[in-house]
């Protein structure tokens, strides 16, 4: 995969290149990441990237020309065109699903706004405007680097183990379950017994007992929109069935229902 980000703080992607999983992700040449300068692609002596808005109001907007004249030196020099993400509060609201789509894209082009924003003209050539959540950051590099992140952890071997990202949050619409490393008693709190029986299939339904618990009690809105299969289902009935036990009084009919 190649990505390629066109931003006037190219410094400011020191921060994820030369980091942890990315940083090995670009030294086993699973993806090439170009952090080029916008300025390098204006027009005029002083490499402005920027002019006051039309219309009266206050602020600055990025100029269409140097996110153009990128967009044509690129097609030209490949012959296709990249697949181009806009982040801005305006996109759609970047989850998971959205990062594996991403994924699957040979050719990614992030531009970065900062200011009042993009020249509007620059969504012509835009094919996807992405949002990282609502609420409003002074540029579009932060909320790149976000999207990157998430993606290139689909990316096969960026990610030491394929079942660690299956694992993940969010992969499988419920949360992840939790973790526990050495010591077995850390202040009087123990590692659940079952962790330590070696018994991968007793192990497996834990964790997923654990998963299905956590995004009931911390995430009820995905929980709701998550399709049960037979297994999960059938561990559902058996979280019930503790609750009931441990706490029958719970499960009294209430006159307010
Ligand atoms: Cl993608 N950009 C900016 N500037 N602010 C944001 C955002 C993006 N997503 C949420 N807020």
């Amino acid at each position: 995969m190649k990505i390629s980000v066109l931003t006037i703080f190219p410094g400011m992607f020191d921060i994820i290149r030369n980091y942890g999983v990315i940083k090995k992700a670009i030294e086993k040449k699973l993806v090439e990441i170009d952090i080029l300068n916008l300025r390098d692609y204006t027009t005029d002596k002083h490499k402005v990237t920027d002019k006051p808005s039309y219309g009266g109001e206050n602020g600055m907007v990025m100029l269409a020309e140097p996110f153009y004249r990128f967009y044509d030196e690129y097609i030209l020099s490949k012959n296709h065109k990249p697949y181009v993400v806009l982040p801005s509060p305006q996109g759609e609201v970047f989850n998971n699903d959205l990062a594996f789509e991403l994924a699957k894209k040979e050719e990614l082009v992030f531009f970065c706004g900062r200011y009042e924003g993009i020249d509007e003209r620059v969504r012509k050539i835009v094919d996807k405007e992405v949002s990282i959540g609502d609420y409003v950051l002074t540029g579009g590099e932060i909320p790149t680097m976000v999207i990157i992140e998430t993606l290139l952890r689909f990316l096969p071997g960026v990610i030491g183990s394929k079942t660690s990202v299956e694992n993940d949050s969010f992969y499988n619409g419920l949360l992840d379950y939790s973790h526990y490393t050495k010591p077995q008693n850390f202040r009087g709190m123990q590692v659940p017994e079952i962790l330590l029986s070696g018994d991968h299939e007793r192990i497996r339904i834990f964790r997923k007992k654990d998963s299905l618990l956590k995004t009931i009690l911390k995430r009820p809105d995905l929980f709701i929109k998550k399709e049960l299969d037979e297994e999960e289902k059938k561990i559902l009935v058996e979280i019930i069935q503790e609750m009931f036990n441990k706490n029958p009084d719970n499960f009294k009919e209430s006159k307010d229902v």
